[in-house]
């Protein structure tokens, strides 16, 4: 583990991003965490820096944010906004060009197991899953597709990495999960949370948008 780095943390209020804030702190991370509703953020240590702001201004400082970054970790959702516009893929298209202003080659985006990668048809389960049950995300899941195909059409200079979570409950850790190719866990926010900031410094996991699994094979 590489401890005293600097994040970009975004949707560090949500279900993932709450516990990602809090792990990266505890491992001696130095957090900038862009909330829209600051207040929302239980944790307050003095190595995190709260900036308030919204993915969806386009003044949003992005040269400011990265200022001294090393690596960005995005776990966004706005499942009402998704539904009308590519609100994540909008914002990543305008995040990627500030990154390579900045220097800042890491970047981890959190998207969902039921996000179909770039060339592929999700299994016929996963699609009668994402059609009747997860039908309300739709639009999420296809606001993470898009990011996924323009991070691999457009960004491939940095070093990206994916994670299709699959996120049952916010319990308590149920175990290490691993990355994962053909398999996902229903996980809990906490190990996916754990998982996303390993996976941020691991250099296997560059350009893949693998999902991730307890205890079982690629
Ligand atoms: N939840 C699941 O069961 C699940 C399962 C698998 C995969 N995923 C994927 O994981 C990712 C994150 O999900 P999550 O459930 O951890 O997140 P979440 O609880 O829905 O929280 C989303 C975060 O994004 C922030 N956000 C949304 N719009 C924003 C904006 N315009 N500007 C700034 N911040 C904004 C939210 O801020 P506010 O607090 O201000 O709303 C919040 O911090 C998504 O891609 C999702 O598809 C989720």
């Amino acid at each position: 583990m590489t401890n005293g780095r600097s994040l970009l943390v975004l949707g560090a209020t949500g279900q993932t991003g709450q516990h990602l804030t809090r792990l990266a702190l505890e491992q001696g991370h130095h957090v900038r965490a862009l909330a829209r509703t600051p207040a929302k953020l239980a944790v307050r240590h003095e190595r995190l820096e709260v900036v308030a702001g919204s993915i969806t201004d386009d003044q949003l400082d992005l040269d400011r944010l990265l200022d001294g970054v090393d690596g960005v970790v995005a776990m966004l959702g706005d499942r009402v906004a998704q539904q009308d516009r590519l609100v994540n893929t909008e914002f990543v298209q305008r995040l990627v060009p500030a990154m390579r202003r900045s220097g800042t080659r890491r970047f981890l985006y959190q998207a969902g197991g039921l996000s179909a990668v770039p060339g592929r048809r999700l299994a016929l389960p996963l699609r009668i899953v994402r059609r009747t049950i997860a039908k309300s995300y739709d639009g999420q899941h296809r606001d993470n597709e898009a990011v996924m195909r323009y991070l691999d059409e457009q960004a491939r200079d940095l070093e990206w990495m994916v994670h299709r979570a699959g996120i049952g409950s916010d319990g308590p850790s149920r175990g290490e999960l691993r990355r994962s190719r053909h398999w996902i866990s229903i996980g809990t926010f906490v190990d996916c949370a754990a998982y996303d900031l390993r996976m941020l410094w691991d250099d296997d996991a560059v350009h893949t948008w693998d999902g991730s699994a307890y205890a079982r094979g690629r």
